[in-house]
């Protein structure tokens, strides 16, 4: 009798537990911390979840918040955003702090919610900025450009002390908004401290180190769940738009009051709801299938993840009956897992969590459930929710490879990346001097190295691996699906959108004649979409081999990258292994076209040469110190300085390789040639490739404006072939101004030519620590200009500008250098060397080595 009591309760516990867990009343948990924030909101908004939460205004919550101006923004609907927490938000021109005391220390949620309001103040699109706690960085160079995009990040985080901060920091010249922050307890049991291992086979401890973000939550075979339906205010989406071959797969699901909860679960880990529909294997009853049902995630794969899956026999009639494995990335995460045995009643909740090691997890985790070949019970499988939890990295960031502290993550992947200067400074080694022996051998030694820096970011320093994981809708949609709706999907946050078929619309489906610019990467066309804007559409050849996950890489970081003097990126299709960038179409071309080289240009004023650059200057000086490692241009020449239709100068091509330099040496020597003028030639004898290479070449640019004739011209007698060498010995004799463009004669302030000369000076100084950085540039350029609009000489020249710009070879972004009469001349390889043996000498002693 005695024994059966235990047995009665048990019962009688389970049954009330089902009952506490019927879809709409929530397990009971009460969180200890439940700060709800529904920022700029001036009135309450009633339930703005439908989950009967009551978010705070802003002025109920002016005690959290450090920021003492009060910017907002508020519209009064939008379409698709999921709640009315959306609607308003707060704006921060200055970093800014929300604290929370807590009530204890361990786990929290936090989730952020953005949305870019439609603003006339600012343009929330447009905003840059990143957010951390104070152990964590949660968010780097944020920015969502799309005005019909929200996003929920969702983190879980062990707070070791009694309070905890929220930094919200803007970019220079940026600002930063938040919509909504929840800060609230979680129950400790959410995470235990091991998981196995996958490779080696293994168990990890010490899971409550790490910081968590959710990259996916998805209720498998089942719809949308959403926060007023999870027993912790989690959102669980279809698994739909991640399953592979669905014919494969056939939903199931039983009455979620049926589900079980055995010792070691809990309804607060996934409610019954989770665990009450599941993908099995399609006709499994029938014949003996043999496949796997797969789902693919893509991930960053320079993060470790936390992998849970949740399963609950709802398919078999009887116990022991149902035995299968189940795979990570291919490797056996269960070996005949055996429900029936584990929880010893059908209809009961499991779960298991793995730890994906940065290395193991590559850039998409692979989740298969499969038969397990032997004779025992029915050849079936099945999987009833998925959890992908993003681990911060050795520095704790969940964002970018930076710590709070700015120190960087020392894994195999960080350090990899430290090399990636000296890898590119070896491309161009290679490029100018086949025949350095030292080099080639070099390269031979380490072909993995070389094959993954021969991606779209080879030439941009240092690289920025990131997709970074979004929940995120768009439009109306339904949710769930991959390009919009409540999914956990990393290819958002990279600019708009293209189809192919618009693409081809736009290009007269990419017509010869739209072609205004060639290169390695493949052709620029001109097109117009359907609103009429022109575009430039730059196609990547599809023999190219580069990947589309790099490809995607590129562009997300590339759309992070906003300015007034940089070239916008528009979007991107990468529909049947396209690779297609949209640009914004420059409608006067390189800034070069306007100095020399073409018959029918307008010159520029020594005024206008003044503002172009000073526009690439700013670009440049956003580049080097405008995101948070800085970005090195690497090829800055008058052919990458567009004009739009004002003269706006915009650089271009501060991301892409024209060239993808593999075997073919004629592709990497048409990279080096482009820019052999501009070369620093600390970095030649270094291979170290700083920012101070981008403002020598800088310097070179600056001549050019002066005196109109390209950085080299080997045509010339060899004392000039090399416009810097030739300027310098000129300033040095005091002969500058026989060497000034003729256009200008007469036009020029002499103070301002004097201080514009001296700022090209500085810049090319022959060791980089002493060059000036792009703001001094910058300072010294507008002073010429001050001095030049002080006291213009008379009289000048009347230029009318703006006139014919119908120019249509001259129109577009990240045009490929044509071929010149500048460059034809060293189109032969030796030719090339020659004159970069006469003009650095010290590359003489170097190919002697
Ligand atoms: C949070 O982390 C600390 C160590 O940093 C650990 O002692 C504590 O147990 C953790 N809390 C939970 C709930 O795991
Ligand atoms: C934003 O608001 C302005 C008026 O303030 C309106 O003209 C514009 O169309 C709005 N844009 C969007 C995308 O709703
Ligand atoms: C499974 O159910 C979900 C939502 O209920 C649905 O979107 C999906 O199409 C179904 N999948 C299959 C393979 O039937
Ligand atoms: C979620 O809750 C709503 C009511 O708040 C209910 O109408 C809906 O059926 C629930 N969905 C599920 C999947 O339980
Ligand atoms: C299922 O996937 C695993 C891992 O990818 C593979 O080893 C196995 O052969 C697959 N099974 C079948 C039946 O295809
Ligand atoms: C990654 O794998 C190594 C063994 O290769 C293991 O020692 C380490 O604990 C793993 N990292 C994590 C976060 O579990
Ligand atoms: C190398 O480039 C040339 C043109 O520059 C091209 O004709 C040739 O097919 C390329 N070779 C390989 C192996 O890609």
């Amino acid at each position: 009798m005695a024994s059966l009591l235990p047995v009665l309760l048990f019962s009688l516990l389970s049954s009330i537990t089902a009952q506490l867990t019927q879809p709409l009343s929530p397990a009971p948990f009460t969180p200890a911390d439940n700060f709800l924030l529904d920022c700029g909101a001036t009135t309450p908004t009633p339930t703005p979840n439908n989950d009967g939460r009551r978010f705070l205004t802003d002025s109920e919550s002016t005690s959290f918040l450090s920021a003492k101006d009060q910017v907002t923004a508020s519209v009064p609907s939008a379409p698709g955003v999921p709640s009315p927490l959306y609607l308003s938000a707060r704006i921060f021109s200055d970093d800014t702090t929300y604290t929370f005391p807590l009530t204890s220390p361990g786990w929290h949620w936090i989730r952020l919610h953005f949305f870019p309001v439609n603003d006339s103040n600012h343009d929330l699109t447009q905003a840059v900025f990143s957010v951390k706690t104070d152990d964590y960085v949660l968010l780097h160079s944020f920015n969502l450009d799309d005005p019909s995009k929200w996003a929920l990040k969702e983190y879980l985080i062990n707070a070791t002390s009694d309070r905890l901060s929220i930094h919200l920091d803007p970019l220079r010249n940026s600002v930063a908004f938040i919509n909504g922050i929840e800060v609230v307890s979680a129950p400790d049991m959410l995470i235990s401290d091991s998981a196995s291992l996958l490779s080696p086979v293994g168990q990890t401890l010490g899971l409550s180190n790490f910081a968590y973000q959710t990259s996916y939550r998805l209720n498998v075979g089942g719809p949308l769940i959403t926060s007023a339906n999870d027993t912790l205010g989690r959102t669980w989406g279809s698994d739909k738009s991640f399953l592979q071959s669905r014919s494969t797969a056939q939903n199931v699901s039983v009455s979620p009051g049926i589900v079980n909860f055995p010792d070691g679960t809990s309804p607060l880990i996934a409610p019954n709801t989770v665990y009450a529909t599941a993908v099995h294997m399609a006709d499994a009853r029938i014949g003996s299938p043999n496949f796997n049902v797969s789902w693919v995630l893509d991930v960053d794969p320079s993060f470790g993840y936390l992998v849970r899956l949740h399963f609950c026999d709802i398919v078999s009639k009887s116990l022991d009956d149902l035995y299968f494995n189940v795979y990570i990335n291919h490797k056996m995460a269960i070996s005949g897992l055996d429900l029936s045995t584990i929880t010893s009643k059908l209809n009961s909740a499991y779960y298991k969590d793995f730890v994906l090691n940065a290395t193991v997890a590559m850039d998409r985790i692979f989740i298969q459930v499969g038969p397990l070949n032997d004779d025992s019970g029915r050849n079936d499988a099945v999987l009833n929710g998925v959890e992908v939890l993003k681990m911060s990295n050795s520095v704790g960031s969940l964002d970018g490879e930076f710590g709070v502290d700015g120190s960087r993550a020392n894994d195999d992947s960080g350090s990899s990346k430290s090399h990636a200067v000296a890898a590119v400074g070896f491309v161009m080694m290679f490029g100018a001097f086949a025949g350095l022996g030292a080099m080639v051998v070099k390269w031979h030694k380490r072909p993995q190295d070389w094959q993954r820096r021969n991606s779209f970011s080879s030439w941009l320093l240092p690289i920025h691996a990131g997709h970074s994981t979004f929940m995120t809708s768009k439009g109306g949609s339904a949710f769930g699906s991959h390009k919009s709706g409540y999914t956990f999907s990393s290819t958002l946050g990279l600019g708009r959108y293209f189809s192919l078929a618009e693409l081809q619309d736009a290009t007269n489906n990419f017509d010869e004649n739209a072609v205004v610019g060639v290169g390695g990467f493949g052709n620029v066309y001109v097109g117009e979409l359907d609103d009429g804007t022109k575009v430039a559409v730059k196609r990547g050849n599809p023999q190219s081999e580069q990947g589309i996950n790099e490809f995607q890489t590129e562009i997300q970081m590339l759309s992070k990258l906003r300015h007034r003097h940089l070239v916008s990126l528009i979007g991107y299709c990468d529909e049947n292994s396209e690779m297609i960038l949209v640009y914004e179409y420059m409608a006067n071309g390189p800034f070069r076209d306007h100095l020399y080289g073409k018959d029918d240009f307008m010159p520029l004023t020594w005024k206008q040469r003044l503002e172009i650059c000073i526009g690439a200057a700013r670009g440049l000086h956003y580049l080097h110190t405008g995101t948070a490692q800085g970005i090195i241009h690497r090829d800055v020449k008058t052919t990458n300085i567009l004009l739009d239709e004002d003269f706006i100068a915009k650089v271009s091509d501060f991301g892409l390789s024209k060239d993808a330099p593999g075997m073919n040496q004629t592709h990497v020597s048409t990279a080096v040639k482009g820019s052999f003028g501009y070369l620093d030639p600390e970095y030649f004898r270094c291979q170290r490739l700083t920012d101070k290479s981008d403002v020598y070449s800088f310097g070179v640019v600056l001549l050019e404006t002066l005196c109109a004739r390209p950085a080299l011209n080997p045509a010339l007698p060899r004392e000039q072939v090399n416009l810097a060498e030739w300027a310098m010995k000129n300033k040095r004799q005091g002969t500058l101004e026989k060497i000034v463009d003729p256009l200008l004669e007469g036009t020029i302030n002499a103070d301002s030519l004097s201080k514009f000369v001296e700022a090209a000076e500085k810049c090319l100084a022959e060791f980089g620590v002493d060059r000036p950085s792009m703001g001094d540039v910058l300072w010294n350029l507008e002073y010429a200009l001050q001095l030049q609009e002080a006291n213009p000489p008379t009289p000048a020249p009347s230029h009318a500008r703006k006139a014919s710009t119908d120019k249509n070879d001259a129109a577009v972004a990240a045009t490929e250098t044509k071929k010149d009469t500048a460059t034809a001349p060293m189109e032969d390889q030796h030719s090339a060397a020659t004159v970069a043996t006469d003009v650095f000498p010290q590359l003489g002693e170097m190919k002697g080595r």
